[in-house]
């Protein structure tokens, strides 16, 4: 078996409304359409996806909340209802997926390995969340690649932000060193919005894009200058600003997923390319990719 190693990583968020603009037949609502821009950067994601050809993709998602360590789906075929609790007018979707549950068990044991409290979740009725699903339908709507789920320990949230980002940081370099010693051809995806700020009441129909916008100024400033950085490669940089960010802007990378992403890639000072920026329900949204075969840090299929 040849050493594995991570081909990608995508910042890859998961308002579920991009589900219902996109009315795949899974989800039971249907919706005139709707966040084009976002669907659209998705669509350029999706097609450099297919290009990598990876065994798995990993997913960290801010709303499979595991109180009590990091979690790891652990059963190989999951299917189901997922429903939003905010927002079930818009997402009722019926998955079906395949987890690679060597390579969740082996992030799972490098995890624990390196400190921190984990568990395999082995229920097989587990109703997957919506964050993951959205991530993961967007990247890949054929559902034909397994995936591994990771919970949101939300550590950040009761510890401090400091404290957080630094078990989410180990999280991370424990996920490479499983992805390697299994062989996989990897592409993460951090699933999370960027500045959280967002109206508190919906139009009728939701898709009614006059009234999309920002929802806060400041928020959607804080967003430009983290893209702008993140697109040139300043990767410290943003990780030296990532509390300040997160504090004013009341961040979704707060949650981890992004730390995660970028410590199992090495922090890599590369410029990502951006597929898109939108607002959904006023919060801040980019499809960004940072592809580590051509940048020559890893190898293609
Ligand atoms: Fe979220």
């Amino acid at each position: 078996m040849s050493q594995g190693e991570i081909i990608a990583g995508f910042l890859a968020p998961h308002p579920p409304h991009l589900v219902y603009g996109d009315n795949p037949a899974q989800n039971e609502p249907r919706s005139k359409g709707g966040w084009e821009a976002l669907r659209w950067a998705y669509e350029r994601a999706r097609a450099s996806l297919d290009e990598l050809q990876p065994d798995v993709l990993l997913v960290h998602s801010p709303h499979w909340i595991t109180q009590q360590g990091h979690h790891f789906l652990g059963v190989k075929h999951l299917n189901g209802k997922s429903v939003d609790p905010i927002f079930p007018n818009i997402f009722r979707y019926r998955f079906e997926l395949e987890v690679d549950v060597e390579l969740a068990e082996a992030c799972h044991d490098e995890a624990a390995a390196m400190g921190l409290t984990t568990k395999m979740m082995r229920n097989p009725n587990f109703r997957v969340d919506y964050g993951t699903i959205t991530t993961l339908h967007m990247m890949r709507p054929q559902w034909d690649i397994p995936v591994v789920g990771i919970s949101a320990n939300n550590s950040p949230y009761y510890l401090s932000t400091a404290e957080g980002l630094e078990e989410m940081d180990v999280l991370g370099k424990a996920t490479a060193k499983a992805i390697e010693a299994t062989g996989r051809r990897a592409v993460l995806l951090a699933s999370n919005t960027l500045c959280h700020y967002h109206f508190s009441k919906e139009p009728v129909p939701p898709e009614d894009m006059s009234q999309e916008h920002p929802e806060n100024f400041d928020g959607y400033l804080w967003d430009m200058r983290m893209i702008e950085l993140l697109r040139g490669g300043q990767i410290k940089e943003v990780f030296r600003l990532l509390p300040q960010f997160i504090e004013e802007a009341f961040a979704e990378v707060k949650s981890g997923a992004f730390t995660w992403m970028f410590a199992a890639m090495g922090y890599p000072e590369l410029p990502g390319e951006l597929h898109g920026y939108g607002t959904v329900i006023g919060t801040g949204n980019a499809v960004m990719e940072w592809n580590l075969i051509k940048a020559g840090l890893a190898r293609a299929a």
